[in-house]
């Protein structure tokens, strides 16, 4: 039997040393890397990403009254709220918890009183989705405490609604489609404008590896926004809803009365959407090696193109590229620092992840921190006490 990882274990000590009892919940909400599809989902396309064995865990009990405290571990701090009083504060953890309870009652649904403990494994601000994890995780627990019916399409919609609302950033319904929606031993490809989902099952002998650059920039939120402007204006100028609609060949007809800042980030959008259908393909018909090749060009439309890699992550792309068994390297999320992604054959595994440390740390005297992934399922309700005990 494999180990319960350290923070599922963690919230639950810490929940019974709190409360004196075990907790009624333990949810696992993942992180997730994309495969492909960068910049995409706002665009109204494809993305293929797959959920991680990494996650956010919040172990959790129902609460008389109209409060919810929670404990994050992590940072660590414990803070509560009131769901009749939510009032928006500085940016924090907590506010991810607020933007969830606010998004839920704007939606009409009677919310109930919770305490619980919170920890995770998800690295923050690394490009993996911890705050999509950590809001999945929140909406499992208050529909658990209030009896909510769960829908992962309906809370993924709310997670983003609480980020865009809430929290104020712009994102996609990417992270919180995968982090609800994930299967294991599955990427799953998300049709962004109707939220269909296909998982696509990921072949047995390749491994998805996430590289991490150990960067990290501040600015992320602003650039992001900026980008997302920028197709706007392009799918205004191309006469189209959104650029999910545009071709390569309406854009060249428009070029001519198209900033070129606006002609290059509507190029990535439109042949990113390309690659990811032709990259989803590729994996159902087992074919890793095209959906290296594809990723490989990714990361060219995004360096170039949308220009959000940085010279860290191209070098950790160059680098995990040289290396036997590499299939395809990209920068995953959304850039400026942050991870990379590779598709390496298993059996080349531990040389290669020796070998793209040893170069990345010649090449920019950084530590590159490097998890090969299993693709696991989406935001889960898990037995508080594991078969075997703890
Ligand atoms: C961030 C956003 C997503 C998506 C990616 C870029 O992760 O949260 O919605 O736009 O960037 O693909």
């Amino acid at each position: 039997m494999t180990a319960r990882p350290a923070p599922a274990r963690a919230v639950v000590a810490a929940y019974r040393e709190r409360y004196g009892e075990a907790p009624h919940w333990l949810v696992r909400a993942p992180g997730r890397v994309n495969l492909i599809g960068e910049y995409t989902d706002f665009n109204e396309g494809f993305v293929l990403p797959v959920a991680i064995d990494r996650a956010v865990w919040v172990a959790a009990g129902p609460r008389a009254g109209r409060e919810v405290e929670v404990l994050a571990l992590d940072v660590p701090a414990s803070a509560t709220f009131d769901l009749d009083r939510l009032t928006r504060d500085a940016p924090s953890w907590v506010e991810y918890l607020k933007g969830c309870a606010w998004a839920l009652q704007e939606q009409g649904h009677a919310l109930a009183g919770w305490q619980g403990v919170v920890a995770g494994d998800v690295p923050a601000g690394a490009g993996l989705s911890s705050s999509a994890a950590l809001e999945l995780a929140t909406l499992r627990a208050f529909a658990l405490a209030g009896n909510l019916p769960w829908s992962p399409t309906a809370m993924a919609r709310l997670g983003q609604r609480a980020e865009n609302g809430w929290v104020g950033v712009a994102c996609g319904i990417m992270d919180q489609m995968i982090s609800a929606a994930g299967e294991s031993g599955h990427a799953l490809l998300i049709d962004c404008r109707s939220l269909t989902l296909e998982p696509v099952p990921l072949p047995r002998d390749v491994r998805v590896v996430i590289l991490d650059s150990a960067t990290r920039r501040g600015l992320v939120d602003s650039a992001y926004n900026e980008r997302r402007a920028q197709c706007e204006a392009a799918a205004r100028a191309l006469g189209v809803g959104a650029l999910r609609d545009a071709t390569l060949a309406m854009l060249e007809r428009a070029a001519g009365h198209l900033e070129a800042v606006v002609h290059r980030r509507a190029r990535h959008v439109i042949s990113e959407n390309d690659r990811t259908l032709q990259a989803a393909a590729a994996l159902r018909a087992g074919d890793a090696t095209a959906v290296g090749a594809l990723m490989d060009s990714s990361h060219a439309s995004l360096r170039d193109d949308l220009e959000v890699s940085t010279p860290a992550l191209d070098a950790l792309v160059t680098v995990a590229r040289g290396e036997p068994g590499c299939l395809g390297a990209r920068m995953t999320g959304a850039g400026f620092g942050g991870c990379a992604v590779a598709l390496v054959t298993a059996s080349h595994i531990d040389a290669f992840a020796e070998a793209v440390r040893q170069k990345y740390r010649t090449a920019s005297g950084r530590e590159a921190m490097i998890y090969v992934s299993q693709a696991a399922g989406g935001v889960a309700v898990e037995p508080v006490a594991p078969h075997g005990g703890e």
